[in-house]
């Protein structure tokens, strides 16, 4: 999965004849992106025939003897986008594997719009995140069609210098695939369990992390009603998965991460139709998230505080389930009366914010959660939305977002519509319907941060895709991992 980048300072160290394949990077007109001069006698003829312009992400593969060169356009030249560049690489790398190229030499663009680390993490994470795929749970048709990955790509022109910053981003691009691995898998392999030996493997393989498992019988010391009443319909016994890396002893400060894990959302007894629930495989990538943003805060050495809670269960339907119209009691006593047996999350994740809060002294708390529906249709698939009532914070969120390409866009906590969480028979109930439900959901996860800043993001839409696009292969896209990351380097300083 991992490409292996290497910086090459002497461009003449390819062979264009016997290349696997050279990328060679132009602004639309065409007009090379870079000292493009000793393979001019290549492409020449096909820019004067006028059969390449240079269009974002538009490619045009030739052969020279025994090399294959693949003409790459990066589009206009003015005000290019980190976004850009990696969706044109995303392109070269797209036409690398049709060839099943395993290693492909990259002539190194000069981009006058952005600051060389900039241009370089673009470059470097357009190849690194496209270079994924799922191939598990394929079987005969791989013998006809077999996927070839990347193994090396080598970047002409760079020095030795930049080698440390390609390889933070190779070990963040890992953490991304951490995460999409996990939501991608079988709802049947991805259980709690499962999810919670990855933890305790991450440990074993990761110096500085610390794998707890709460397992059943600790949830019911910790009376976490709410994630009991989740699993009761599951044959799996639910988790709480925590995972901590401590970079920085000497400071109080602590960074808490939760996420939710619904390794399978039927909806309940308030049972989803088959098309909402072919997707419900999803359910788990705030947890991913949350756990593999941990994992890769500690393989790279960051020195700051940081610790992952899963609260992991199915939710799934048998004579078990818990009860439309019942009241379940959370772990800071409030009790829920449950009006849809489909908005789960929020319940299991009242309970593993309230263990936070009551355990963890957080210095912040983000969650991170497949919520609700609404969100999808409020904001797509390119958007997630972030709830947070905390000015800093929710800036600095934002602020990163837009920095790695995974962007944020801020949601309203509409304090009045409290109101509709209202029962009559309980403190609150955990669905209020339809109307504002992406609001209502973020209102009902408030209740249960005490005065502790907190940030919710919902990534129903971003987290898992209709179908692959850009940097992104596969449904699960990893989202929020490079946030994450961005966020808590930005922390340290
Ligand atoms: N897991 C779903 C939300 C979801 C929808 C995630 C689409 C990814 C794609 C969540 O548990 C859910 O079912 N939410 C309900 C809430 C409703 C019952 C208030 C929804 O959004 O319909
Ligand atoms: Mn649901
Ligand atoms: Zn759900």
């Amino acid at each position: 999965m991992t490409v292996r980048l290497v910086c090459q300072p002497d461009p003449a160290a390819c062979d264009a004849s016997a290349c696997e394949l050279l990328v060679l990077p132009f602004w639309e007109g065409p007009e090379p992106a870079s000292d493009l001069s000793s393979w001019k006698e290549i492409f020449e003829a096909p820019i004067a025939n006028g059969d390449f312009k240079a269009k974002a992400g538009e490619t045009l593969l030739l052969y020279f003897k025994k090399g294959r060169i693949l003409l790459l356009g990066l589009g206009k030249k003015e005000g290019v986008s980190s976004e850009a560049i990696k969706r044109a690489y995303a392109a070269a790398v797209r036409s690398a594997q049709e060839k099943r190229v395993k290693k492909i030499h990259l002539a190194f663009p000069e981009i006058p719009s952005l600051e060389s680390d900039a241009a370089l993490r673009a470059v470097a994470e357009g190849v690194l995140l496209t270079n994924y795929a799922f191939l598990h749970l394929k079987g005969e048709s791989l013998k006809d069609k077999p996927v070839v990955l990347l193994k090396e790509a080598y970047f002409l022109g760079l020095n030795k210098a930049q080698d440390e910053k390609l390889k933070k981003w190779q070990t963040i691009a890992s953490g991304v695939h951490l995460a999409r691995e996990l939501v991608n898998g079988n709802a049947d392999d991805v259980t709690p369990q499962m999810l919670a030996e990855t933890a305790k493997e991450w440990e074993k393989k990761t110096s500085g992390l610390k794998a707890t498992i709460l397992e059943r019988k600790a949830i019911e010391d910790e009376k976490m009603g709410l994630l009991l009443a989740v699993s009761r319909g599951s044959s799996c016994d639910p988790c709480l998965i925590l995972l901590s890396y401590h970079g920085n002893p000497s400071s109080k400060d602590h960074v808490v991460l939760v996420g939710k894990g619904v390794t399978y959302d039927t909806g309940g007894l308030s049972l989803k139709p088959t098309e909402s629930m072919l997707t419900m495989k999803c359910d788990m990538a705030g947890a991913a998230t949350a756990l593999a943003a941990v994992q890769t805060a500690a393989a790279l050495g960051l020195p700051v505080n940081v610790t992952a809670v899963a609260p992991a269960t199915e939710n799934a339907i048998d004579a078990q389930s818990y009860k439309i119209g019942d009241v379940y009691k959370a772990m800071n006593g409030k009790t829920v009366e449950i009006t849809n047996t489909d908005a789960e999350g929020r319940l299991i994740l009242a309970d593993a914010l309230s263990y936070a809060v009551k355990h963890l002294k957080p210095s912040l708390i983000i969650d991170l959660a497949s919520l609700t529906g609404a969100i999808v249709v409020a904001l797509g698939e390119d958007l997630s939305g972030v709830f947070c009532d905390d000015e800093p914070l929710v800036k600095e969120l934002v602020s990163a977002s837009n920095t790695v390409g995974e962007p944020l866009w801020r949601m309203p906590l509409v304090a009045d519509y409290k109101e509709m969480l209202k029962s009559d028979i309980a403190d609150m109930v955990n669905s209020a319907g339809r109307s504002a439900s992406s609001i209502t959901a973020a209102l009902f996860l408030q209740e249960f941060c005490g005065k502790v800043p907190w940030a919710h993001i919902d990534f129903a839409g971003s987290c898992f895709l209709t179908k692959p696009k850009h940097i992104n292969t596969t449904k699960a896209t990893g989202f929020g991992v490079r946030l994450l990351i961005e966020f808590l380097e930005r922390r340290q300083k």
